[in-house]
């Protein structure tokens, strides 16, 4: 299942320029040459999988503006943590099409504000069509990479994301361990269910302070009972160092995992200063762009197989000059 270059997935399509998980921050990041577009699921009221990275949705859409849903704010526990808002799971298809969706990073993202009010929710289904829909145009194949958002939670409620989402691929098209698609979760149950009921790819995320279990050798041997890849905070491979932030030797997880029969995604390549290591950073403020291209290039040098990135061009370029094995001169 390895294939020639390394994937670029557009992270929640490409945040970086747009508000993230809308139609038009996917479209985007096709349109940059992404090969993947990930989008989060989460489920409305009426069980319809729409795209939002959590259940509660303040911080990427105007819901607190809109004096008719001022009662809808609440606190829950999710994931085992109280959290305060409102949230995708009180909301109907037809009522959360009323909300408009807005940048999550705005100190970090001002240019992105300017989007601010202009574009939905969309549900899978629409991601889904736009997939199809340009994959045709452009004449390459575009593939998805959905994630199930915290679902125990959503079964919890009656809304279990996994039928759903099975189900809606099934109607696009997809089926078997060759379909352009990635099924991600951090949960392994999650994903024990989901590989008793699909031969499509999936793959198991893992976080920085996460299962660490998961990523031994023996854990990694585990993982492919169940997973096609691992999914990993891109720390895991590329460590950084403790005091002064920099990015030392790669850990063992890449080859440990190819031993084991795993593809290896990382995430997140981001330009902005802010969440780039030491040693990569590049003028006085956090949201100035650093050099992900030479990051990126470091994990190529690892051997990962994919790049979960808010900014598919950037990442696509660093590809390019690393297949050409064109790298920066010393003295520049
Ligand atoms: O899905 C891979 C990566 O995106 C996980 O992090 O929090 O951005 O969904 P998150
Ligand atoms: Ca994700």
């Amino acid at each position: 299942m390895r294939q020639a270059d390394p994937l670029v997935i557009a992270h929640r399509g490409a945040p970086g320029y747009r508000p993230e998980h809308t139609l038009a921050s996917y479209r985007l990041a096709i349109a940059l040459g992404a090969d993947y577009v990930e989008p989060d699921l989460v489920s409305t009221k009426d069980g319809v999988l729409v795209a939002r990275h959590e259940a509660e949705i303040s911080r990427t859409t105007n819901v607190g503006r809109r004096g008719e849903f001022a009662d809808r704010l609440t606190t829950k526990e999710i994931d085992g943590r109280l959290v305060s808002g409102w949230f995708v799971e009180d909301f109907t298809l037809a009522e959360l099409k009323t909300l408009r969706a807005v940048e999550r990073l705005p100190e970090l993202r001002p240019h992105n504000t300017r989007f601010d009010g202009r574009y939905d929710i969309p549900t899978f289904d629409e991601i889904l069509g736009l997939v199809a829909v340009e994959s045709q145009r452009l004449g390459r194949e575009i593939g998805v990479y959905p994630e199930t958002k915290s679902p125990a939670h959503f079964a919890d409620l009656g809304l279990a994301l996994e039928e759903p989402l099975l189900d809606a691929l099934s109607v696009h098209g997809y089926g078997g361990p060759e379909a352009p698609v990635f099924i991600q979760s951090f949960d392994p149950a999650n994903l024990q269910w989901l590989r008793s009921r699909t031969g499509l790819p999936l793959v198991q995320l893992v976080e920085a302070t996460g299962r660490l279990d998961l990523v031994t050798s023996t854990g990694l041997r585990r993982v492919a009972q169940w997973a096609d890849a691992v999914g990993v905070a891109k720390d895991l491979v590329l460590p950084r160092h403790p005091g002064s932030g920099t990015i030392g030797d790669p850990s063992a997880l890449v080859a440990d995992a190819h031993a084991a029969g795993l593809l290896v995604h990382v995430w997140t390549m981001r330009d902005e200063n802010a969440f780039l290591p030491t040693g990569y950073r590049r003028g006085e403020s956090p949201s100035d762009p650093g050099d992900s291209i030479e990051e990126t290039q470091a994990f190529l040098d690892a051997g990962v197989d994919g790049l979960f990135t808010d900014q598919p061009d950037t990442t696509l370029e660093a590809r390019r000059l690393h297949a050409s094995g064109m790298r920066i001169h010393a003295a520049t």
